[in-house]
C-alpha cells in the first residue's frame, strides 16, 4: 500500500565518491520536503596530495566516519530510528567502494530497525532534489553538470527519465579541474579557475567552442582542455596574468558551449513540455555554482520564456538530503528495495539511451 498519505521521515546516506553524508527529511502528504539535518563530511584534505580522489582512500574515509555522520544527522533532527518511515542509501553509479560501505550501513540500518529500505540513484538524487527545494514536480528538463557527468535530462515522471544529451569524453566538472591542475591552480578547480578569471581577459587567448550548432544536444570538452595546454605551452613560464587570462578565456568557451547545448535541449523538448503549466529548466551538480554559467543561464531562460531552478549550491553539490528525499518520493510511491540488492558502479537514468562514447571521469559518478 502507498504510505503517501502520512508525513515521511526519511534517512539518506551519501558515500559515493568523496564526500560522507548522512541527513533527514520529511515528506509532507501534500508532497512538500522539509530538511530536518543536512550533514556533509568532505575528504578533499585526504585525496589532495594526490591530485584527485584514489578510491581507496575515499572507501577508507567512509568507513572512518559514517557511523559518526549518521549519529550526527539523527541528533541534529531530533530523531530516534522508531520516528524512520525508511532508510535510503546510495546505490550508484560512482566508486564501488564507497557505495559498498553507504549501503551495507543503510540496509544494516533498516533491518536491526525493522524499517524498509531503498536504493538510491544518485543522478535520480541530483535530478529530484528541486522538488525538496522549491517542490518544483516534474516534467522539467534538467541540466545535470558536475565532476561526473555533463548530461541533459528530460525528468518526465519520478522514475522516467530521457537522456536528451551527455558529454562524448570528459565532464563540465572534470575539464575544469583539469585545467586548474594543468595551470598550477589547486583542486578542486571549478572554484579556482573560477576565481582566477575574474580577473582575467577572456579574449587575449582564443579557443574552440566545441559542438556549437550541431543537431544534437551532446558535450565534448576533451579538444578544449588540449586547446588550453597549447595555449599554455606558448606562454611557459605563466606569470599570474597569463593564468587568469587562460582562466577567463576557458571560462568563457565552456559558458558559450553549454549556452549552445541547453538552447538545443531546450528546442528538443519543445512538443514534450507543450502541455506543461510552465517550461522549466532546472540546474544541478557542482558546476551549478560557476556564477558566469548561472548568470548565463538565467539570460537564456528568461530570453525563452522558461523558468529557471536552482537549487541552492550545499544542495547542488553532493550532499545526503538529496538521497534521503529522492528515497522518500519513491517510498511515496510505494517502492522499496530488497536487503540483498546489489552497489552498481554504472547506473544510468535512461537505460534506453545508447551508451556514449566516454562518459566523464568516472563514467559514472555525478
Ligand atoms: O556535484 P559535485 O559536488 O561532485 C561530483 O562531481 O559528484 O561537483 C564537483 C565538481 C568539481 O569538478 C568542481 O570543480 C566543480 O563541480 N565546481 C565548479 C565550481 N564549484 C564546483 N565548477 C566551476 N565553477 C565553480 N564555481
Ligand atoms: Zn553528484
Amino acid at each position: 500500500m502507498s504510505p503517501s498519505g502520512s508525513p515521511l521521515l526519511v534517512l539518506g546516506i551519501e558515500a559515493s565518491c568523496d564526500e560522507t553524508a548522512a541527513a533527514v527529511v520529511r515528506r509532507h502528504p501534500d508532497g512538500r520536503g522539509e530538511i530536518l539535518s543536512n550533514v556533509v563530511r568532505s575528504q578533499w584534505e585526504q585525496h589532495r596530495p594526490f591530485g584527485g580522489v584514489v578510491p581507496e582512500i575515499a572507501a577508507r574515509a567512509h568507513v572512518e566516519c559514517l557511523d559518526e555522520i549518521v549519529a550526527d544527522a539523527m541528533r541534529e533532527a531530533g530523531a530516534t530510528f522508531a520516528d524512520l518511515s525508511a532508510v535510503a542509501a546510495t546505490a550508484g553509479p560512482g566508486l564501488a567502494g564507497g557505495l559498498i560501505v553507504g549501503l551495507v550501513t543503510g540496509k544494516t540500518l533498516a533491518l536491526a530497525n525493522d524499517l524498509p529500505f531503498v536504493a538510491v540513484n544518485h543522478l535520480e538524487a541530483h535530478a529530484l532534489t528541486v522538488g525538496l527545494t522549491e517542490s518544483v514536480r516534474p516534467p522539467y528538463l534538467l541540466l545535470l553538470v558536475s565532476g561526473g557527468h555533463s548530461q541533459i535530462l528530460l525528468v518526465e515522471d519520478i522514475g522516467r527519465y530521457r537522456r536528451i544529451g551527455t558529454t562524448v569524453d570528459d565532464a563540465l566538472g572534470e575539464a575544469f579541474d583539469k585545467t586548474a591542475k594543468l595551470l598550477g591552480l589547486p583542486q578542486p578547480g571549478g572554484p579556482a579557475v573560477e576565481r582566477a578569471a575574474l580577473a582575467g581577459d577572456a579574449t587575449r587567448f582564443s579557443l574552440p567552442r566545441p559542438m556549437i550548432g550541431r543537431d544534437n544536444a551532446n558535450f565534448s570538452f576533451a579538444g578544449l582542455k588540449t586547446a588550453v595546454r597549447h595555449r599554455a605551452m606558448t606562454q611557459v613560464p605563466l606569470d599570474a596574468r597569463d593564468v587568469s587570462d587562460l582562466c577567463a578565456a576557458f571560462q568563457q568557451a565552456v559558458t558559450e558551449t553549454v549556452a549552445d547545448r541547453v538552447r538545443q535541449g531546450m528546442s528538443m523538448v519543445e512538443s514534450d513540455l507543450a502541455r506543461a503549466a510552465e517550461r522549466i529548466l532546472v540546474v544541478a551538480g557542482g558546476v551549478a555554482a560557476n556564477n558566469a554559467i548561472r548568470s548565463m543561464l538565467d539570460g537564456l531562460t528568461a530570453q525563452a520564456g522558461w523558468r529557471l531552478c536552482l537549487p541552492p549550491i550545499r544542495l547542488c553539490t553532493d550532499n545526503a538530503a538529496m538521497v534521503a528525499w529522492a528515497g522518500a518520493e519513491r517510498f511515496a510511491l510505494g517502492h522499496t528495495d530488497p536487503l540483498d540488492g546489489p552497489a552498481r558502479p554504472r547506473w544510468p537514468l535512461d537505460s534506453a539511451a545508447a551508451p556514449a562514447l566516454g562518459s566523464g571521469r568516472l563514467g559514472a559518478k555525478a
